[in-house]
């Protein structure tokens, strides 16, 4: 299918752009009064994740109201310990929680690598639904969330500020924790093969607390497997992959060797230094999402002065990180027009 909106491929791939593409991470749901209300129907986040017809109502959702450049799949980073045999809730304000854990060989010989097309068919469904439906207006991006990100929830058994529990279990039992990566990793090559096959564009891997880890245990614990993510979608796809590791601003020279096509960088790195560490990669970022409760004055001017340090080339315009819930969409409205309507 010929996408008649490519701006965000494009950049992604390093092919030039007339202007910049824009999407925001977690631009589905949160802020969208219209989100709140199709879930509401569903019932909860799980029956509308899992219902495909919903969950891709809600993905075209910002496309049309907010006018992003791209839409993202509606679903969670934690579809994946489920389908490996680990199944979680999602609790009313406090977030995911994990009634069973993984802490050591017993209880990771009971989990399985996830087979994607029977165990997340919903996902993929959703997907085909979506690109259906979109019918080419904007590329869909797929995701997952990073081996060790996942396995912070799938040890810890919630979110936590330190991720004390899963950081022990590196230092107490290196062997199993370095086997519960690969099991991780193994189910999210065929989960993102699965999306890609089912229709998405491009696929961004959210290795949200990468930031908990000293720079020698990122390069024992997490790079590696992003790595083998990348490596093996290279080599089978095509389909370009964008990594976002937060708080690993420490990492981004060798985040910027893999075989990755976009690095997306949170607020607390700097553009002009992000370009010079990762000279040949497109980067994708990386407003404060709280640059969106200032005054529209304000918003015009940081994002003014985002756009004029990165330029307009191999960039993706975005937030450091998702949108916060109580942003008035407006404001993001307006953050999206400003980003359309600058010119170097
Ligand atoms: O718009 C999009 O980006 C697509 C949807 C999406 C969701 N989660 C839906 C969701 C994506 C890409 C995610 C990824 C995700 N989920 C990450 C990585 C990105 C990041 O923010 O660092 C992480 C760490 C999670 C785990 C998770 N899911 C948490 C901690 C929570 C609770 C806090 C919250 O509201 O985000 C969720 C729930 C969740 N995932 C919601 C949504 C829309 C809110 C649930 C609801 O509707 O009640």
């Amino acid at each position: 299918m010929i996408l008649q909106n490519d701006l965000f491929l494009r950049a992604a791939r390093g092919e030039n752009v007339e202007r910049v593409p824009i999407w925001l991470m977690r631009q589905a749901g949160r802020i969208l009064p219209e989100y709140r209300a199709v879930r509401e129907k569903a019932g909860s986040f799980i029956k509308l994740a899992t219902t495909p017809e919903l969950a891709a109502e809600v993905t075209i959702q910002p496309v049309d109201i907010l006018g992003v450049d791209a839409a993202i799949i509606f679903s969670d980073i934690l579809v994946v310990p489920e389908a490996m045999g680990l199944p979680y809730e999602m609790a009313e304000q406090r977030g995911p929680v994990f009634p069973q854990t993984v802490r050591n060989r017993q209880e990771l010989d009971r989990i399985k690598v996830a087979n994607a097309e029977s165990d997340l068919a919903y996902v993929l469904d959703a997907i085909k639904i979506v690109k259906k439906e979109l019918n080419g207006r904007v590329p869909l991006i797929g995701f997952a969330g990073a081996p060790f990100t996942i396995f912070c929830y799938m040890t810890e058994g919630k979110g936590s500020k330190t991720f004390s529990v899963a950081k022990k279990l590196l230092y107490t039992d290196p062997a199993f924790s370095h086997a519960l990566l690969q099991k991780i990793t193994d189910s999210t090559i065929d989960y993102l093969k699965a999306q890609i096959r089912a229709g998405a564009d491009l696929v961004q891997i959210f290795d949200s607390w990468a930031g908990i880890l000293s720079p020698d245990q990122y390069r024992t614990f997490s790079l590696p497997y992003i790595k083998q993510i990348c490596d093996a979608l290279a080599e089978t796809t095509g389909v370009p992959v964008t990594v976002f590791a937060k708080g690993a601003f420490f990492a981004r020279q060798e985040i910027g060797q893999l075989s990755c096509s976009v690095v997306g960088l949170d607020w607390n790195m700097d553009a002009a230094e992000s370009r010079q560490l990762i000279p040949d990669k497109t980067l994708q970022g990386n407003l404060d999402p709280c640059v969106l409760y200032a005054d529209y004055g304000q918003i015009k001017a940081e994002v003014t002065k985002m756009l004029q340090t990165f330029g307009t080339q191999r960039y993706i315009a975005n937030l450091g990180h998702g949108v916060y819930p109580d942003t008035d969409p407006q404001k993001v409205k307006f953050f999206i027009e400003t980003v359309k309507e600058f010119t170097a």
